[in-house]
């Protein structure tokens, strides 16, 4: 049996809108931004889970609420059998050390005034796991073990003194020097030089291996999903539509957004022709996703029910789930 380390269900973020007084005192009502609005998922130990969509679909919130640093608006995140939704305090400080994220900007995530080293220091302080002579020494075998060598130069050098994807090497060593479970590696490779990227997943592939850890990986690149999952679920205005083994994924997309994504990555031979899926207008906005199917604006297939009833996910066979009418 597949064990599962981490499962969210009916989880949901919404973010009030910011208004002037005048524009309070008009509408008489708050706004909110549905960035997650009632996801279910489940992430299998060991392996490589990606979320993916275009931007603003709800990625990073889905990442932050599962490492629990902004609080859900309902919702459950179990993570290793126990309901983790409302830890508190020493309970989640505890937690922190198992659940760790990488963030979508090496550049905003690091503090410019701190030295790389005692970045990466600074986790296994708070933690209680080491400090002085020995915090320095694993730090150091850490800033080696993610490339950044000779590791005495990394360690005393600023942020700006990096290239970006030296930033996100760091990024990737203060993450992992806890040793976690689980990771949220969020875009790592999105604000990188592309000459870069290969590496960088490739390190992080290795450092998976040498871990044991698990990572819920974010992207809005199905290449880059295609190259380092074992899992793809594609996300559209805070909503699940599709989740399949990568190769099924690729193979058989049923969701008519997950066919214009796939149709969308570009094709490294001219002469291989594939059918582009042209998805009309812009993504609506969050604020008032349309009723029934959220993608019946812009579905090329959309059908009279699809503006009225909401779409189940619904397995439709070898752990492949699909929310459209068309399927189901
Ligand atoms: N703190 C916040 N306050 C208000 N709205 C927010 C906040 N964080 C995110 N949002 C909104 O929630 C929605 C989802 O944002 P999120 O950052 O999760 O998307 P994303 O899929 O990660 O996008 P991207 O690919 O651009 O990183 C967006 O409409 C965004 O503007
Ligand atoms: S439910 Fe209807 S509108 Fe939505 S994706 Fe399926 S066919 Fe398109
Ligand atoms: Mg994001």
């Amino acid at each position: 049996m597949v064990e599962q380390i981490l499962s969210v269900s009916g989880l949901k973020k919404y973010f009030p809108v910011q208004k002037s007084f005048v524009e309070r005192l008009l509408s008489g009502k708050v706004d909110y931004v549905k960035a997650v609005d009632g996801i279910d998922f489940e992430i299998r130990k060991g392996e490589i889970f990606t979320l993916a969509g275009e931007t603003g679909c709800g990625k990073t919130t889905t990442g932050r609420l599962i490492v629990r640093l902004i609080e859900p608006t309902a919702g459950k995140i179990v993570f290793e059998g126990r309901d983790i939704t409302h830890l508190r305090g020493e309970e989640l400080r505890k937690l922190r050390r198992r659940l760790q994220i990488v963030f979508q900007d090496p550049y905003a995530s690091l503090n410019p005034r701190m030295r790389v080293g005692d970045a990466v220091k600074h986790p296994l302080e708070i933690h209680g796991i080491a400090e002085g002579g020995e915090a320095k020494k694993l730090v150091l075998e850490m800033l080696e073990r993610v490339g950044l060598t000779p590791p005495e130069q990394f360690y005393n050098a600023y942020p700006h003194q990096l290239s970006g994807g030296e930033r996100q090497r760091v990024a990737l060593a203060r993450a992992m020097i806890l040793k976690p479970d689980f990771v949220v590696a969020d875009e790592p490779v999105s604000m990188i030089d592309v000459s870069l990227r290969a590496r960088i997943l490739e390190l992080m592939l290795e450092l998976k291996r040498e871990l044991d850890v698990t990572y819920l990986f974010i992207t809005h690149d199905l290449a880059v999903a295609k190259y380092i999952s074992n899992r793809i679920a594609v996300m559209y205005l805070g909503k699940i539509v599709e989740i399949a083994e990568t190769r099924e994924f690729f193979t058989n997309p049923q969701h008519p957004y997950t066919m214009a994504l796939i149709s969308a990555i570009p094709v490294p031979d001219p002469k291989a022709k594939r059918e582009r899926v042209i998805l009309k207008g812009e993504t609506p906005n969050p604020i008032n996703p349309p009723s029934g199917c959220r993608f019946h604006t812009r579905c090329p297939y959309k059908m009279d029910i699809c503006s009225v009833e909401e779409p189940q996910l619904l397995d439709i066979g070898n752990g492949h789930y699909v929310a459209c009418h068309r399927v189901s």
